[in-house]
């Protein structure tokens, strides 16, 4: 039985980075709740995964490949989930990438990489969702991907915090606009999360990372995406219908996750 404030059956989805990870778990969960979910990456492959997973576990799934660096493609990605649902009620802005390089070796080309995906993708998926949203009189749910890099300073860290960052701000930002349309804008900050992105790393370095960033947690462990997705539904569901601009942290505890 799904409570009824959890209930998201009738509701239209769109989560970026739905290839895998994070969003792979949150486009799953959502589905699992009763929405229908577009399903948006760059990895075309990924994912129709993705979307052949949650059609198997019973649920409603559109995969699309779309870049979040395209304005036009994410508009488009948007305005069809919209015209199938009839309105778009949730969009989760997950797609990111890592980078990792100091200050003083960082080069303009790199800053600018990590901005136009993990803080001007959010941007333009948050834009596009809120105008389709104020378009249909939706009072809709916008939940965006930052990270416990928002928090703390780290050596390599400056784009990828910086871009999180950003989207802090702009969750908050949003959230006192869009407000008066009834649309909630929310912000997830994940702690180490195993996923694609943390499962680059050599197996070595991974082990001996994921025992690091477990004794800095009262937990003990690292996460895993779906309690990520977790946060992310509770966002996108009535469950949290009095709650806009707000920053949730699964982070396991972690004060200083760097
Ligand atoms: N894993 C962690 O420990 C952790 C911690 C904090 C925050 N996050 C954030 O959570 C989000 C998801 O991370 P993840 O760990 O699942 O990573 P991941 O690499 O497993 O997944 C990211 C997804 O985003 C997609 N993507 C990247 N660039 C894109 C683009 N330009 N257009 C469309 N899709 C694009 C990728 O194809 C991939 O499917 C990211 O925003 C990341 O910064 C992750």
């Amino acid at each position: 039985m799904t409570l009824p404030a959890y209930d998201l059956t009738g509701r239209t989805a769109l989560v970026t980075g739905a290839a895998g990870g994070i969003g792979r778990a949150t486009a799953q969960l959502l589905a699992r709740a009763g929405a229908a979910v577009h399903c948006v990456d760059r990895d075309a492959e990924g994912v129709e995964e993705t979307a052949a997973l949650v059609t198997a576990d019973g649920g409603t799934a559109h995969p699309r490949t779309t870049d979040v660096t395209d304005p036009a493609a994410v508009r488009d990605a948007v305005e069809a989930a919209a015209r199938t649902g009839g309105a778009l009620h949730i969009a989760a802005a997950v797609a990111g990438i890592m980078h990792r390089s100091t200050v003083l070796e960082t080069e303009e080309a790199d800053l600018d990489r990590v901005l136009d995906v993990n803080f001007k993708g959010v941007l333009r998926t948050c834009q596009a969702a809120a105008r389709s949203m104020i378009g249909t009189g939706t009072r809709g749910s916008i939940v965006t991907m930052a990270s416990g890099a928002v928090d703390a300073a780290a050596p390599g860290l400056l784009c990828y915090s910086a871009a999180k960052a950003a989207v802090v701000q702009l969750t908050r930002t949003l959230a006192t606009e869009a407000g008066a349309h009834g649309i909630r804008v929310n912000c997830v900050a994940p702690g180490w999360i195993r996923t694609p992105m943390t499962e680059r790393n050599s197996a070595d370095e991974q082990r001996q990372t994921e025992a690091a960033m477990a004794r800095t947690s009262p937990l003990g462990r690292v996460g895993e995406p779906e309690e990520i997705a977790q946060a992310v539904l509770h966002f996108a569901t009535d469950a949290s219908a009095f709650t806009t601009g707000q920053i949730l942290r699964p982070n396991g505890g972690v004060a200083m996750p760097w």
